[in-house]
């Protein structure tokens, strides 16, 4: 059954976890989405993990439409979410709807994420009217990466707590059907999830959110320049992908790939003829 602002609402109402993962390509929108996931981010940690920048900033409107377009291909059940660039809404709320409308439309998101509370309050209130559904993303919010000054974890001191509040609370109001909290102290997520009718989502945040959000390669061990204290390894798939890449080398190097049954027949004598 598709995943839909109805039925992710409904999943809060009933006390059932939402599940989110990152993805930014086809193939792997296709297993998350098979796995059953009910949420597919299109993150702009792709900017991280599929193109090696150091933070967000550089990401663009044409790369998160690329890899946008191929993850909605590949999810069948699962809401595309498709997050805004550094940039794509923070200059007007003009530039916000435009934005939000190409991701929609070129890319087939069925949602749009961007950071911020109060301050992106005016511009989640028109990408709404516009019949976009939003997701909002509060605390630790990558894209500010300079003004925070590094990676640094959310609302620790009652003013900042506050300040949090405040923003989840705005979000809600500007008509935003979800929120995601990143790195920001469990208890305060928790509290948070409580003075909300709209399921939060949280990285970082605690077992107290509605759902959880995760980048696959962090959770299945395939990115090791930074790993965060809130990343839990599922699997070991980069050291599964390492080993076969080496067996590879190992075997073209000896001759044993490829043997017979990976190769094409002709008939000898066509080859003998030609000889
Ligand atoms: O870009 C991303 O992957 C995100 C999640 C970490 C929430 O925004
Ligand atoms: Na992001």
């Amino acid at each position: 059954m598709k995943n839909t602002v109805l039925t992710l609402q409904q999943a809060k109402n009933e006390n059932r976890k939402i599940t989110m993962l990152t993805a930014y390509d086809y193939s792997t929108a296709r297993l998350i989405d098979e796995a059953g996931v009910n949420m597919i981010l299109v993150g702009d940690s792709l900017g991280n993990v599929m193109l090696g920048y150091e933070d967000t900033v550089s990401v663009t409107m044409e790369d998160m439409i690329h890899h946008g377009a191929a993850v909605a291909r590949g999810a069948k059940n699962a809401m595309v979410v498709v997050d805004m660039p550094f940039m794509s809404y923070q200059t007007s709320v003009y530039d916000a709807v435009v934005n939000a409308g190409r991701l929609m439309k070129e890319a087939r998101a069925n949602a749009v994420k961007l950071e911020g509370g109060v301050e992106v309050a005016e511009q989640i209130k028109a990408i709404v009217a516009a019949g976009i559904p939003v997701v909002a993303h509060i605390g630790l919010t990558p894209q500010s990466i300079n003004a925070f000054g590094g990676h640094k974890v959310q609302g620790k001191t009652e003013a900042a707590a506050k300040k949090l509040i405040e923003d989840a609370l705005a979000v809600e109001a500007a008509g935003a059907f979800s929120v995601v909290i990143e790195g920001v102290p469990a208890k305060l997520a928790t509290l948070i999830t409580g003075k909300l009718t709209i399921p939060t989502i949280g990285i970082g945040a605690g077992a107290g959110c509605d759902g959880q959000v995760l980048v696959y390669q962090d959770m299945l061990g395939m990115y090791s320049d930074f790993t965060p204290k809130f990343v839990k390894k599922f699997a070991n798939v980069g050291e599964v992908m390492k080993a076969a890449f080496e067996q590879y080398i190992n075997e073209v190097q000896s001759g044993v790939f490829p043997s017979q049954e990976h190769c094409y027949a002709i008939d000898d004598k066509i080859i003998e003829k030609l000889g």
